[in-house]
């Protein structure tokens, strides 16, 4: 029993109870037992505690913010007259077809109603649906890209000399519908929930990629806009 007991903090008095044995010395031993059972779960619970914070910090860098009232939440981004709609090689960032709204750490892509598109009849819709694309009364189509890159979390802008997407960190390219073009990213740009609330647009950033799934890289079945015809440099 004496080894169970943390000894350097028996006063002299203690330890020669214990050590003489009897019920005065169980009554010490039981009390001393007790509170290091005390301290032991308390340390655990400390430790709980600071594993739960880390991971949570962890997880709030690679996704948004699900709890914050701010990005995370869903964010009023404009009126709809706000954001020109345009055919694809007329895009300029915050001017015609893509806007940039930084509290919702998005971009607005606004395509205009006579659009050609690469597929037609219902491949083209279930290939828009997938893709978060929200056709809008007008006959206009509207997308939420998420700005964070998804190879490793860069942050790029629209390039319009390149009229498309184009990551400085390695290189990764995407087209202005969010799709990949080429490079070392795993997919295509990342989605939020865009809807209107009468003529108000909405983006819900705390749902990414719903309905089905992440956009993997497009092919000749499944890709939705041409590619860009003006080349890219990395600079
Ligand atoms: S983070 Fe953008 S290509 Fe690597």
């Amino acid at each position: 029993m004496a080894n169970d007991i943390d000894q350097s903090q028996i006063t002299p008095q203690q330890y020669e109870i214990l050590h003489g044995g009897g019920a005065e010395a169980a009554e010490i031993a039981k009390r001393r037992l007790s509170r290091r059972r005390f301290l032991r779960r308390s340390m655990l619970a400390v430790w709980g505690l600071s594993a739960t914070s880390s991971v949570a910090g962890a997880l709030c860098m690679l996704y948004p913010n699900l709890s914050s009232g701010t990005f995370g939440s869903i964010q009023p981004a404009g009126k709809k007259s706000d954001f020109k709609a345009a055919l694809p090689h007329q895009f300029q960032l915050n001017q015609a077809g893509v806007y940039y709204i930084p509290v919702a750490r998005t971009y607005i892509i606004h395509l205009a109603a006579h659009t050609n598109f690469l597929l037609s009849g219902t491949v083209l819709k279930e290939e828009q649906q997938s893709e978060w694309w929200i056709k809008d009364s007008d006959g206009s189509y509207w997308i939420a890209l998420y700005q964070r890159r998804v190879h490793l979390g860069c942050t790029v802008p629209f390039r319009n000399d390149c009229n498309s997407f184009k990551c400085p960190c390695h290189g990764s390219h995407y087209n202005l519908d969010g799709e990949y073009l080429d490079g070392p990213a795993p997919r295509s740009l990342d989605r939020f929930q865009l809807s209107f609330n009468s003529d108000e647009v909405v983006v819900n950033t705390g749902i990414l990629n719903y309905p089905s799934h992440p956009v993997a890289h497009p092919d000749a079945t499944t890709r939705i806009l041409a590619v860009p015809s003006v080349s890219c440099s990395a600079a």
